[in-house]
């Protein structure tokens, strides 16, 4: 596929333990073989950002960030999309998703953001998809339509430790891709031609 976008692909928990990083490197794998990304995988572990928000830290141009802000926000910059990897916590994200999220207005301004979720229970994560359909307009980024959920994940691992679910869930994986790509191309064209309005 033509158009190569930049997508960044977040872990949104940073648990000691946590299974994050299996289906953010699936997801991540999959969007590399799609042919339309450039995938650089975000992990809000080794971003370190401050654990209190820091006014002169955050949303202001003038604002003289410090270097794990900064580092995280050129990042986040430079994506016309993101795939958001998260388990559900008690409902909804890891308070370490929604920190950084919060830390950041214009990186997520007019871009589509798909999620890939999990938990514990039946719903798959899908509490945790919900609130981020919440959060993520208010920042004015595009939640798309499809989204992928491993429900009680921990009962889908062989002999030998692996997850057995992510073969299966491939094609529904490159249906959200290409999804994901026509409005990532659809907004990168819109922010080009014209200047999102203030929001304020
Ligand atoms: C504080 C906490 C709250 C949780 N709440 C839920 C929940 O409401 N629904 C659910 O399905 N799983 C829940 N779980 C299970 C998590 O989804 C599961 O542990 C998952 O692995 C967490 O993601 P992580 O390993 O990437 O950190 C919870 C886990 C924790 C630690």
């Amino acid at each position: 596929m033509s158009d190569r976008l930049n997508l960044g692909v977040i872990i949104g928990s940073t648990r000691e333990g946590r299974w994050a990083p299996a289906p953010a490197g699936w997801i991540a794998g999959v969007a590399e073989r799609h042919g339309g990304f450039d995938v650089d995988l975000i992990d809000l572990l080794d971003a370190d950002l401050p654990q209190h928000l820091v006014e002169d830290d955050m949303w202001s141009t003038e604002a003289d960030p410090s270097a794990p802000v900064a580092a995280l926000s050129e990042r986040l910059h430079r994506a016309d999309a993101f795939i958001v990897v998260s388990g559900e916590y008690n409902m909804s994200i890891p308070a370490s998703l929604k920190h950084a999220i919060d830390y950041y207005m214009n990186e997520w301004a007019a871009k589509p953001v798909a999620m890939v979720t999990y938990g514990g229970k039946i719903t798959g994560g899908q509490n945790a998809a919900q609130h981020l359909r919440q959060i993520f307009p208010e920042l004015r980024t595009m939640t798309i339509r499809n989204s992928i959920a491993f429900p009680r994940f921990y009962q889908h691992f062989d002999d030998r430790g692996e997850f057995t679910e992510f073969g299966a869930t491939e094609p529904a994986a490159k249906t959200l891709l290409d999804e994901l790509h026509w409005w990532a191309l659809a907004l990168a064209n819109a922010r080009k031609a014209t200047p999102l309005p203030s929001p304020f």
